[in-house]
């Protein structure tokens, strides 16, 4: 069969040709033919939902179960009555407020209207008005509830793209519709309103923090956190279906971002796939990545998640690592269907917070060694950077350096730092006067920035890490050391100096063995290049993460 493809992506140019395909698409619905429809979640596959024949097609098209019921799509909640009986007030309450919205309601069905094969037989009914113009239209002009479920073969990742409809459904349907990819890329939320209180069956586009403020508290079943007992029913029969499985195994890695990143980089080998947010792919370049947004970005997230596990079968991947969003908002969803892709194999990554210092001379390669462990996903504090930013933004900070050093604003209320410099080096007093006034405003700023950012690993880049007090924040400090000599020769290529320079330069600062006393840890930096240092870095901060994690982990107990 050929199948006709409308393109409907635009729907502001010419109004006759887009409605001429709207009613092309309504009658092949009417006259019990399939169509691939857009709508904010996924793509669906459309029938007329009171055509027992023409769902029955639907069935053989996704080569579906015969015992997983579809979901009615109307145009809004006065179809309700027409399907369903005993409507509890709530479901208008839930539909005027979400439709058309990616929220689905299972209600009682009118079986003599409602085929058995709609329902696979059960006494209840799904009913959802989606949030797509071009579906909406359709609706309306066929005059017909439309069963749609997602438009992939079963067992596949749904589509979110006309063009994966075309490569799912091809040849076995006589239309696809293509609305554009879809805006939300995760399916409906799924609330069964026939108990008391409502029960969530899946999450999904609407996150369950909007329902629950609207209507109170609500149940969730079994089946969205886990998997079920041999013969165990789950109230939606959709949900016991390994859905979403890409070929290769998958495990989830939950925990903060920086936690799950880490577990991953332990576990991955050459051969391994890693679906992982923006921030970290960069850990993975000897894998293949796909990425799966922002780790803030919870809605990139659900638009890639479907895309990203669908890509990895052309692929000779034997293994697959997800890092999994937090279960707030859409992330619950998001998190749902990577787990079930996984089959809920769940390793958890430890969420904890750990804090870093490191210390060390000029040219001992401090430098490479941040580098190591922004490698390993840590978020790198730089307090020189911190110290500017509030000079510029923090009125009480300024006002109290004026009043210890006079004269040193200029009138536009920048500081004139040669002039600072110049007061501070002549005298040892007023350095040391002038340090305890900034570290008395940037001790509770850093603490400040990290609570907020939550768990996780930081590194604190500081000159003074040792004299300022900053060391009390830290986990461990780390003294970064190298040979004298190296270093010369290491500052001078770096400054571009002269030998002479640089051993003055050198001398004028504490040696090596003031901070190996002071520091907890030491890591002694004798590589020919910064290349093969940060390497060396790496593997000792990883050493050094499951120590204190391990500490962390006895303590807690
Ligand atoms: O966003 C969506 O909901 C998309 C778009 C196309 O609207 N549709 C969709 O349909 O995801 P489908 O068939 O892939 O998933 C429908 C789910 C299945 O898990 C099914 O078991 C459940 O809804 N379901 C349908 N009728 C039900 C009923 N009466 N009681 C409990 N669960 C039901
Ligand atoms: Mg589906």
């Amino acid at each position: 069969m050929q199948t006709i493809y409308y393109d409907l992506r635009d729907t502001k140019g010419q109004q006759k040709e887009i409605e001429e395909k709207i009613s092309a698409a309504a009658k092949i619905l009417r006259e019990g033919g399939l169509v691939g429809i857009p709508t904010e979640t996924v793509y669906g596959l459309a029938a007329n939902g009171l055509d027992e024949q023409a769902v029955k097609r639907i069935f053989e098209a996704k080569g579906r179960p015969q015992d997983n019921p579809l979901i009615l799509h109307v145009t809004g909640p006065q179809w309700l009555p027409r399907y369903c009986r005993d409507i509890p007030p709530m479901a208008y309450v839930l539909a005027r407020k979400f439709w058309p919205g990616p929220l689905t309601m299972i209600l009682k069905c009118r079986t003599d209207v409602v085929p058995g094969a709609t329902t696979a037989g059960l006494d209840t009914v799904a009913i959802r008005c989606p949030n797509h113009p071009v579906t909406l239209a359709i609706i309306r002009e066929a005059g017909i509830p439309i069963a749609a479920p997602s438009a992939n073969t079963s067992g596949r990742p749904s589509c979110t793209t006309a063009q994966s409809v075309l490569e799912d459904m091809g040849d076995k349907i006589e239309g696809v519709v293509d609305g554009g990819p879809c805006a939300v890329g995760v399916e409906s939320t799924i609330l069964d309103l026939t108990c008391d209180p409502p029960r969530l069956l899946r999450p999904g586009g609407l996150p369950v923090e909007a329902i629950e403020q609207l209507i109170g508290p609500i149940s969730v079943d079994k089946a969205v956190t886990g998997t079920l007992a041999e013969g165990e029913k789950p109230r939606a029969p959709g949900m016991k279906y390994r859905h979403y499985a890409p070929k290769a195994p998958v495990t989830v890695v939950t925990g903060a971002p920086e936690a799950s990143a880490q577990e991953i980089q332990r576990r991955a080998g050459p051969t391994s796939g890693v679906i992982c947010f923006d921030e970290y792919a960069h850990l993975f370049s000897r894998q293949e990545v796909h990425k799966l947004g922002p780790s803030g970005d919870k809605l990139a997230q659900a638009q890639r998640v479907f895309d990203a596990l669908r890509t990895f079968d052309g692929s000779g991947v034997t293994e697959i690592f997800a890092q999994c969003p937090d279960s707030r908002g859409l992330g619950l969803a998001v998190g749902n269907r990577l787990k079930k892709a996984a089959g809920f194999h769940i390793v958890e990554a430890d969420s904890l917070r750990i804090i870093l210092g490191l210390t060390g001379c000029t040219g001992a390669g401090k430098t490479s060694a941040l580098a190591a462990i922004r490698d390993l996903g840590g978020t790198i504090i730089d307090c020189d950077a911190v110290y500017h930013q509030m000079l510029a933004e923090n009125e009480d900070l300024r006002n109290a350096i004026n009043a210890s050093f006079p004269g040193v604003f200029r009138a536009d209320g920048t500081l004139d730092r040669k002039k600072l410099g110049q007061e501070v080096f002549a005298k040892k007093e007023r350095l040391t006067r002038l340090n305890g006034i900034v570290f008395r405003f940037l001790i509770p700023e850093l603490e400040r920035q990290i609570q907020h950012t939550g768990d996780g690993l930081y590194a604190i880049d500081a000159i003074n890490l040792l004299e300022s007090g900053l060391d009390r924040l830290c986990d461990r400090t780390i003294a970064v050391t190298a040979p004298a000599e190296l270093r010369v020769r290491r500052i001078m290529a770096r400054d571009n100096i002269s030998e002479q320079y640089a051993r003055l330069r050198i001398s004028a600062q504490k040696p090596d063995e003031y901070y190996r006393s002071k520091c907890d840890c030491e890591l002694n930096n004798s590589a020919e290049t910064p290349a093969e240092f940060q390497e060396a870095a790496r593997r000792f901060f990883v050493r050094l993460l499951e120590t204190i994690r391990e500490e962390k982990r006895r303590g807690a107990q």
